[in-house]
């Protein structure tokens, strides 16, 4: 953690200052990697682990607990450094979900946070790629250790461990550009994650939002979802490590050798129409294997995961009185931009003060 960061940070439980109480030395990349931060008001204390302030060391809810638990070993274990195939793999990730909307070069000199940031590739990218002026990922398991060694010698980033529905950030650290790609959906209140991050968004910021679609997952909503939330979501890491693997290679063998000729025969327009999942099997063709194997792990651990449908999606962005946009993600998911119009009520029509909604 840079010192730096003090003056943007408050107390999640009572919003006062908070203040470095120990530290063992800053490193050569100007980082507190071991201490401890202390309320000013109501004292409670905040250990710096490995880099990273933690903010929410324990949650009393068992299903949210075992969800990070999940999620750490999954960014711990696919994210464990970042070589050139995943920062590529990484910038082309984020570009497919930015680029209906914005370019990395709208990032430049901006304020920006990532909700959920994993083992930090996706900030890595951003921080790489866009000349944004900070980014801050948090996240709320301890894959946020990845994350900061990932993303240390970065001179514009910094990650926090905390729960995005209890940010500790002051009023006044307001940011430009806020991103959360794969975790709304998969907290107990997909709605309350996206609101509270809206609260942190300047005036004329935008969000961007991407989460699993009900349209276009029916067979896998009522088939493999179930066994995810029943079964494989309990297992040891290293079980649905080599099922994920198993399941994975499977799939691949039927993506290469009954996928990939349908397209080239029939072309991919077509076969989207007749092949279910053919976009997102397209998609990871062009990733690879370890990408694909990483989103089937992925698939099965989160303790919860909800598929958002268009309708709903489109809620989040109004009763936070955004004026936003939706884009269709391959076939199967939904991003959204929504910019932020500070001062506009619940109930009031959008249209009359001059924002159009438009939907996709
Ligand atoms: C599928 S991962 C996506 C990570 C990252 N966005 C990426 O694409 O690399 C979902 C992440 O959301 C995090 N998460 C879930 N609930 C959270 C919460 N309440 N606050 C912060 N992070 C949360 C999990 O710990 C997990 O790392
Ligand atoms: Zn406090």
């Amino acid at each position: 953690m840079k010192e730096k960061m003090l003056k943007y940070l408050c107390c999640p439980e009572c919003s006062s200052n908070i203040e470095l109480a120990r530290h063992k030395g800053i490193d050569s990349t100007n980082h507190i990697t071991e201490g401890e931060l202390v309320c000013t008001g109501c004292k409670n204390t905040y250990p710096i682990i490995s880099g990273v302030p933690f903010f929410c060391l324990n949650t009393d809810d068992k299903t949210v607990d075992l969800n990070r638990k999940n999620f750490a070993s999954e960014w711990n274990y696919f994210t464990s450094s970042m070589g050139d195939k995943n920062e590529q793999l990484a910038k082309d990730e984020l570009e497919s979900y930015f680029s209906p909307f914005v370019q990395f070069k709208d990032l430049e000199d901006k304020s920006v946070l990532e909700g959920g940031c994993g083992g930090g590739r996706l900030v890595y990218a951003a921080a790489k790629y866009s000349g944004a002026k900070e980014i801050i990922g948090v996240d709320l398991s301890n894959a946020v250790i990845t994350a900061f060694k990932n993303t240390r010698h970065l001179p514009n980033v910094s990650i926090i461990q905390a729960d995005i529905t209890n940010l500790p950030f002051k009023k006044d650290k307001m940011f430009d550009f806020i991103y959360s790609v794969g975790v709304l959906h998969h907290m107990p209140n997909p709605y309350l994650g996206f609101s509270s991050l809206v609260e942190h968004l300047k005036k004329d910021g935008k969000i961007l939002a991407w989460v699993y679609g009900k349209e276009g997952n029916s067979l896998y909503i009522n088939f493999a979802d179930p066994i995810r939330k029943l079964i494989t979501s309990r297992f040891p890491f290293k079980v649905n490590l080599y099922l994920s693997c198993f399941i994975s290679l499977i799939v691949w063998g039927i993506i290469l050798g009954f996928y990939s000729p349908l397209n080239l025969i029939l072309k991919e327009k077509n076969t989207n129409k007749v092949l279910p999942f053919n976009e997102y099997f397209n998609y990871f063709r062009k990733r690879g294997f370890k990408d694909f194997w990483r989103t089937v792990f992925d698939k099965m651990v989160p303790t919860i995961s909800y598929y958002i449908s268009h309708e709903e999606f489109k809620t989040w962005f109004e009763k936070s009185n955004l004026e936003y946009e939706t884009y269709f993600r391959n076939g199967h998911s939904w991003t959204g931009i929504g910019k932020s119009a500070v001062g506009l009520s619940r109930d009031s029509d959008l249209q009359q003060h001059g924002f159009k909604t438009t939907y996709k």
